[in-house]
């Protein structure tokens, strides 16, 4: 009885570890494998694949096959190997004859153009030198992993923002965001390029396109706001700040805020429906901002100097509504002048393009970022 349960138990286990092998090629990652079902196998179950020996214990049967997001589909049964063992490798989007426009494989390339592209890759050694290779005939091109994702753009290497770096194990490093790629976050394809009049065929990589994350932006934005709520309402609440030092701060915590509010309602996409005034407004409330702060200063350079303006009675009794009248009066000009450029202006340099590039607030060329650390600098200086 017990020697039947063990055998059971032993089986168990041995159709276990059969299973396992029968899947993965010990210690091989899947993307460094490639199809060999069509290569010739020999005798002693080693493969001939273009004309490298495939050793038996580098292939395995394969009924699925694994996505970027490291599940399992199933496929027919097919011998893999793991050739990127024996030879550098090359991951390609689609078979190495196709021609990869728009994110689309087309195998219409004509015979003309098979002969005319450009076949030479930078592959970038182990020991940093830069060695031109043939994508075919010194490289394994890989072609039926499954595609990174759907929405890709590709690279230029003639273009300095659009730099890379290929390395011999697969690794690819971009360089304008400093980001390293594994095989299965990119692919190579062919693709036309335009060269002044005529049109060559070179290796282009194609990457995922890049979402930015906004949940760090969100985080700052919304402790910034925390911050200056809890500040306002100190000034608020306690009568001894309620001096003209004190109002001229809330004014400016105020303005801040609603930049900061802007800008977050722009981040989040809520001012869509109403762009250009989120965008003007966003303007607005910044430049108050940084008004009333030229205000603050003035004050506190006149309450150090002594006040000496004792002549001047009626600026003494009223400083705040001047200042008040020259915060949001200079706002308020600046804006006009703003919007008024972004009706009359025609010059697309010139022009403030408010709402314009997919953000509710005045074109900067670069992102949002930009405007956010501008203020982050200023509201934290007095946050903290
Ligand atoms: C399998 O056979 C090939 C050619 O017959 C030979 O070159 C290779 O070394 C053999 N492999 C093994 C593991 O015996
Ligand atoms: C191949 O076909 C696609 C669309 O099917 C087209 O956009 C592209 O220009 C064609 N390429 C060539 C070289 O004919
Ligand atoms: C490889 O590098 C050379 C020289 O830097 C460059 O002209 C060529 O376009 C590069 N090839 C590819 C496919 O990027
Ligand atoms: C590939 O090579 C580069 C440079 O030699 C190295 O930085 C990287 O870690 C390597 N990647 C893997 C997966 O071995
Ligand atoms: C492109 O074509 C125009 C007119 O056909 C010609 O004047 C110009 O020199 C060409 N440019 C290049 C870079 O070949």
């Amino acid at each position: 009885m017990k020697t039947l349960f063990v055998l059971r138990i032993s089986t168990v286990i041995l159709v276990l570890v059969i299973q396992k092998s029968y899947a993965d090629i010990p210690e091989c990652d899947y993307f460094d494998t490639v199809d060999i079902s069509a290569a010739q196998k020999l005798q002693n179950g080693s493969y001939l694949f273009e004309g490298l020996l495939v050793p038996a214990i580098l292939t395995g049967e394969y009924d699925f096959r694994i996505l970027p997001d490291d599940s399992k589909q199933k496929v027919a049964s097919h011998i893999r190997g793991c050739v990127c063992k024996l030879k550098p490798c090359v991951r390609f989007c689609c078979p190495h004859d196709h021609i990869m426009d728009n994110g689309v494989c087309n195998d219409n390339m004509s015979e003309e153009e098979l002969t005319e592209l450009d076949p030479f890759l930078n592959v970038t050694l182990v020991d940093g030198s830069v060695s031109r290779k043939h994508f075919k005939n010194e490289l394994i091109v890989q072609w039926d992993l499954p595609m990174p994702c759907d929405g890709m753009f590709y690279l230029d290497n003639r273009e300095e923002q659009d730099r890379y770096t290929l390395f011999e194990n697969g690794t690819f490093f971009r360089h304008f965001d400093r980001v390293t790629l594994s095989k299965r976050e990119y692919c190579l394809q062919h693709l036309t390029f335009a060269d002044g009049n005529a049109t060559s065929i070179r290796i282009a990589p194609h990457n995922c396109l890049i979402v930015p994350s906004i949940t760090g932006q969100t985080v700052v934005m919304i402790t910034s706001l925390i911050c200056m709520v809890l500040t306002i309402a100190v000034y608020l609440f306690v009568k001894k700040l309620q001096n003209l030092h004190g109002k001229c701060f809330i004014c400016y915590m105020v303005c801040l805020f609603m930049g900061y509010l802007f800008l977050l309602f722009d981040l989040w996409q809520i001012s869509i429906s109403f762009c250009k005034p989120a965008g003007v407004l966003g303007y607005f409330f910044v430049m108050a901002a940084f008004l009333w702060l030229s205000v603050i200063s003035l004050h506190l350079w006149n309450t150090f100097r002594g006040s000496s303006h004792k002549a001047n009675r009626f600026f003494s009794e009223h400083r705040f509504l001047a200042y008040n009248t020259y915060a949001w009066g200079m706002s308020m000009v600046l804006t006009g002048i703003t919007v008024l450029a972004d009706n009359v202006v025609e010059d697309q340099d010139w022009n403030p393009r408010v709402g314009e590039e997919g953000h509710c607030w005045i074109y900067s060329g670069s992102s949002l970022v930009s405007h956010a650390l501008l203020l982050r600098s200023n509201g934290f200086s007095y946050c903290f």
